[in-house]
């Protein structure tokens, strides 16, 4: 039952029939007390609306929790400090001067594409840009319907809400957010039994942002809510230099062009590692009392972090010799991650695109294969044994 003055009931129910909706399941159905929890946790997140994204970013491979407030310095806040993937830049620019110009809220839009290249950024500068309160959460957090209803109920005209790790959402879920999307309400039922009822909530016109490495995993349906899709790809040296030069202007440290083009080099296309080794070459120059971060220093920092003239790091090491161990493959992505060490999340996410875009490993139906190229890196030789050999 619901007393008199809850939350649910200020608003006169638009449908008020027994829970008869095909798509709502037992699971699904709203608790008064479930969702008095619900408004704890809620008042929560209200108080800080952005709430810690930080935290958010430290359940994911990268960044690195200590690396955090780092990176959270460095994000730029307008597109115009936005360096690289001119297309989306372009979009969105369009996107947020059109919506503006109307009064509304841009487009559901997608981010999708491999840790570190700027997804929570852009979703961030979208926000500002557009100057909307930022909601963010991650999929793996929207445990329950009710999570997600609790977050809608929050939100105001024109606000953004941001979800990482869109592709994480349970199904149940998801099929609440589509009615939010597209019709901005939710049907939700309160109450069980005989006293079940089915209501209509409606929802402030909002944008929802989902960012996601692993576009594949999201559903057809929910794919074709979303009005843009952008997917960010690693970036060229070029940019990965001036990136690093901003960030070291930023962290008021001298570096030489040549020290940014070696660290942006073998930074795999992705800010966020380039973020990273000008940290740690930041220690070092400091420690050593260098003026400057010169290309020696660049080197060193680099052969302390184990990371060689292509770029690979001791785990993409372990990979491809994983490999050569079974004579160059195939091998599973299972069997890989018990041998290394590591979840097959983070070497499908984080290692694999940088050895598949490097031609050291490919893919295939019966599992990973060493490429020639990849083969010379650990010193096998394919041709006299053969892949599977
Ligand atoms: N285009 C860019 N220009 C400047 N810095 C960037 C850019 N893209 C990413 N970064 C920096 O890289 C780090 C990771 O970016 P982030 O947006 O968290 O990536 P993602 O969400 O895709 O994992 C942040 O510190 C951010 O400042
Ligand atoms: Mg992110």
């Amino acid at each position: 039952m619901i007393s008199a003055g809850s939350p649910w009931t200020a608003e006169p129910p638009r449908t008020s029939r027994r829970g008869e909706s095909p798509r709502l399941k037992a699971d699904c159905v709203f608790e008064p007390t479930d969702m008095d929890h619900a408004e704890v946790r809620i008042h929560t997140m209200a108080t800080d609306h952005v709430f810690n994204p930080e935290a958010l970013d430290g359940s994911q491979p990268d960044p690195r929790p200590d690396e955090a407030p780092f990176e959270h310095s460095l994000r730029p806040t307008h597109l115009g400090d936005f360096i690289g993937q001119d297309r989306i830049v372009q979009d969105l620019t369009l996107a947020i001067e059109a919506a503006k110009g109307r009064g509304e809220p841009t487009d559901h839009i997608l981010f999708s594409g491999p840790p570190g290249l700027g997804k929570t950024s852009l979703s961030r500068i979208l926000a500002n840009e557009m100057s909307a309160k930022l909601h963010s959460t991650t999929g793996p957090a929207l445990e329950r319907p009710k999570d997600l209803v609790g977050l809608l109920t929050h939100i105001e005209l024109g606000d953004v809400l941001f979800i990482d790790e869109i592709h994480r959402i349970p199904t149940t879920v998801e099929e609440y957010l589509y009615s939010a999307m597209e019709d901005y309400s939710v049907d939700i039922t309160l109450d069980t039994g005989p006293n079940a009822r089915l209501i209509t909530l409606p929802v402030k016109p909002f944008t929802l942002v989902g960012a996601t490495t692993r576009e594949g995993l999201l559903s057809a349906p929910f794919r074709a809510r979303f009005g843009l899709f952008e997917r960010l790809d690693p970036y060229p040296a070029e940019q990965l230099v001036r990136i690093i030069q901003r960030a070291a202007r930023l962290l008021r440290m001298e570096i030489e062009e040549s020290a940014a083009a070696y660290l942006a080099e073998r930074s795999r296309g992705t800010p966020r590692i380039a973020g990273r080794f000008l940290r740690r070459a930041r220690d070092l120059v400091q420690v050593s009392g260098k003026p400057a971060l010169d290309f020696a220093a660049a080197q060193e920092t680099l052969g302390r972090l184990g990371i060689d003239q292509n770029g690979l790091e001791e785990m993409d090491r372990r990979i491809l010799q994983c490999l050569a161990n079974q004579n160059g493959g195939p091998v599973s992505i299972k069997t890989i991650a018990a041998v290394v060490g590591e979840t097959e999340d983070t070497l499908q996410d984080v290692y694999e695109p940088h050895l598949l875009r490097q031609g050291y490993l490919q893919k295939t139906a019966r599992g990973r294969m060493l490429t020639p190229t990849g083969a010379k890196l650990v010193g096998f030789n394919l041709t006299s044994q053969g892949p599977g050999a």
